[in-house]
């Protein structure tokens, strides 16, 4: 469905970049889950990103959960979330109506919706509306959490600096959680702030890679043929607004791999059967295989630039420049890592009730 996401635990999106709000409705939750309101307001925060290498945009992200909560749990009847928009600046978009963004989402909504849309700030096509899917996510997160699931989400690379991959077999996801944006080596972080830096004032932008790894889920998870967990989860980041390509375990270098190179041998590890390497990304036949779940995802350089760019002016066709001079986010991949793990959350929390029902928090089978 159009704004809806999953099958059995369902996220529906609503709102625009400069609307008075934006939100989500959660459906399919177990009910009687104690959600921790504080942890949700940390996540919200480490969406903001640093202020040195983040959109001037600040926003407080206030959740208001306004139905599906009563006496601090879940009550498995629809939770909407809302969060009301504060720091709009629409005059910042009013040349953008007539002379689209290159590789924005300006022109393809305003063919789509016949000019009818709020297109200021980017609409409902704007990164603003990964601020309330951040906080369904987290709120899943803590369920997940509860039942021994683990989700981290680190930069793989910026441009072409490159932190180290996550180890496929036991990710360092404790490692990473608490630093935002989150990178496994240190001195990666400083040359990112640097090239940031560098990118910010040449009026242009950075694109880059995320790695997420998911530990604990048990095996068997996952519907063939159309909703394999590769595919249930490739759905879910190409809502991440920029993300651009999608690889589970090793990916596209499988293709230079033999068979004896690429193939995990199982192995029985204190009776558990496990598998020696990770190139399957913890997925086979579309379900999961017990292994950490691991893929990379590659995220645009943002479209809005300082620099002027060719566009065409709606009103008469004529080629014309155009030189943006809104706030906007100079690298969004290295914002995009809560929200990542946030959409994997509803992924694997989609793919539980699934399997086991609305109270799957009750049957995990462990
Ligand atoms: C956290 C985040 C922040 C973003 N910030 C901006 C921004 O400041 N300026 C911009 O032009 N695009 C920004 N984007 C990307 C655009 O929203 C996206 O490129 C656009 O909607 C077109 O979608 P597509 O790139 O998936 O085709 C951001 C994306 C994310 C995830």
């Amino acid at each position: 469905m159009r704004n809806t996401f999953g099958n059995v635990l369902t996220v529906t999106l609503f709102g625009e970049s400069h609307g008075p709000e934006t939100g989500c409705v959660l459906d399919g939750l177990p009910a009687g889950f104690a959600v921790d309101e504080e942890q949700l307001k940390a996540d919200m925060a480490k969406r903001q990103g640093l202020p040195e290498l983040s959109t001037a945009r600040r926003e407080a992200d206030e959740i208001r959960i306004v139905s599906g909560l009563y006496q601090g749990k879940t009550t498995g009847t629809p939770l909407t979330i809302m969060i009301a928009n504060q720091n709009v600046r629409r005059s910042d978009y009013d040349e953008l109506t007539d002379k689209p963004r290159p590789s924005h989402a300006d022109y393809t909504q305003y063919v789509r919706y016949r000019g009818y849309s709020d297109r200021s700030g980017g609409g409902h096509f704007s990164a603003r509306l990964t601020a309330p899917l951040t906080a369904a996510g987290s709120l899943v997160k803590q369920m997940l959490v509860s039942a021994g699931i683990e989700i981290g989400t680190h930069v793989l690379c910026l441009g072409d600096l490159n932190d180290r991959p996550f180890d496929a077999v036991q990710p360092e996801i404790r490692e990473i959680s608490e630093k935002n944006p989150p990178v496994l080596e240190d001195a990666v972080l400083a040359e990112m702030k640097a090239a940031v830096a560098a990118a910010r004032t040449e009026g242009d932008s950075l694109g880059g890679e995320l790695e997420t790894a998911i530990c604990g889920l048990p095996v068997g998870i996952g519907e063939p043929f159309f909703d394999t967990v590769e595919g249930h989860f490739a759905k879910a980041m190409f809502a991440i607004p920029g993300v651009k390509g999608i690889e589970f375990g090793a990916g596209f270098e499988l293709a230079k791999m033999k068979g004896s190179q690429a193939n995990d041998p199982f192995v029985n590890r204190e009776g558990k059967i496990e598998t020696e390497a990770n190139h399957s990304g913890g997925i086979n036949g579309g379900l999961t295989n017990g292994m950490p779940v691991i893929f990379r995802t590659v995220y645009r350089p943002t479209p809005s630039i300082g620099l002027p760019q060719k566009t065409v002016r709606l009103s008469d066709g004529e080629e014309t420049t155009l030189t943006i001079h809104g706030r906007h986010d100079p690298a969004i991949v290295l914002r995009a890592p809560v929200i990542q793990d946030a959409m994997s959350c509803l992924v694997i929390g989609d793919l539980l009730a699934s399997f086991y029902g609305v109270q799957w928090l009750e049957k995990i089978n462990r």
